[in-house]
């Protein structure tokens, strides 16, 4: 092990690392510490405009910290995080400017109100959305109307728009969250470990989810350790380890690589 425990790790193989200027995210050298422990240690990667990403890696890698770290919720002790070809700086903002920006973040666990209706959740979600939707309109637009629609026929919950939040499954109650999410319409959306607890229909259904909001210009970054499901989604795969990037490439070739094997997807 020694000597691969350097401080700072060497770029990973099957890295593709846009410039500043391409890319739609920008992490470069992301160190963060807890009482001296380094959740992230100088994390680097991009992620292209339009581009979905899916990220692996062991318990305690580092991927929910490096979530944290996009959206706001914890500042690295180093590094850089920009987003939208280098215009902006994350780190000097905070979690509501960071929403503001588009960029729309679904935790693990489903947080949908259980008492209201579907359809008012998205209602809800639509309403906390100001830039689209001016709050001197009491009532409902048409075009809100549209996009209420637009947004359950995409998660696919159309005929469940009357029922309330609570009666919903696990499954669909997590769709319901990423619809509440595109309500924001985020140019970037970041999905902690959707399909956990899923059923395998479910699950399979999430993947489809997922390709079509990317096929509709959403960049994506999800973080999964349920690999039928990476590979269903069909995208480039970055694995992280001890805070770094271990290993990037297509599933095939990252779950090809003896270290992923080794710490990983062999255990
Ligand atoms: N707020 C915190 N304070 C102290 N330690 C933390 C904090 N957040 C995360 N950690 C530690 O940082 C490391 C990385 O945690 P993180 O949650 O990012 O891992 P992960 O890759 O998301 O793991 P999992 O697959 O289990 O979700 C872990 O060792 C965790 O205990
Ligand atoms: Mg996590």
């Amino acid at each position: 092990m020694s000597d691969i425990e350097t401080l700072e790790p060497a770029a990973a193989e099957g890295a593709a690392r846009k410039t500043l200027t391409e890319a739609l995210l920008y992490l470069d050298g992301v160190t963060v510490t807890f009482d001296g422990f380094r959740a992230l240690n100088a994390l680097s990667f991009t992620i292209d405009p339009g581009e979905m990403r899916a990220i692996i890696g062991p318990n305690g890698a580092g991927k929910t910290t490096m979530m944290d770290v996009i959206t706001g919720k914890t500042r690295p002790d180093k590094g850089d995080v920009f987003f939208d070809g280098g215009t902006t700086d994350l780190t000097k903002l905070d979690e509501t400017q960071i929403v503001t920006l588009g960029i729309g973040r679904k935790f693990q666990k489903p947080t949908v109100f259980e008492s209201h209706t579907v359809l008012d959740n998205l209602r809800l979600a639509l309403k906390g959305q100001r830039r689209a939707l001016p709050n001197i309109f009491r009532r409902e637009t048409a075009a809100a109307r549209e996009r209420i629609d637009e947004i359950f026929e995409t998660i696919k919950l159309t005929e469940h728009r009357g029922r309330l939040g609570g009666a919903l499954s696990h499954g669909q109650k997590q769709w319901l969250e990423i619809g509440m999410l595109l309500a924001q319409d985020p140019r970037l959306l970041l999905v902690d470990e959707p399909v956990a607890g899923m059923t395998d229909a479910e699950t399979a259904q999430t993947a489809e989810l997922l390709r079509e909001i990317n096929a509709n210009g959403h960049s994506v970054v999800v973080v999964e350790h349920d690999m039928t499901f990476v590979r269903d989604l069909g995208v480039r795969v970055l694995c992280l380890h001890e805070g770094s990037v271990l290993a990037e490439g297509t599933l095939d070739q990252v779950s090809a690589n003896e270290r992923v094997i080794e710490v990983y997807l062999g255990r």
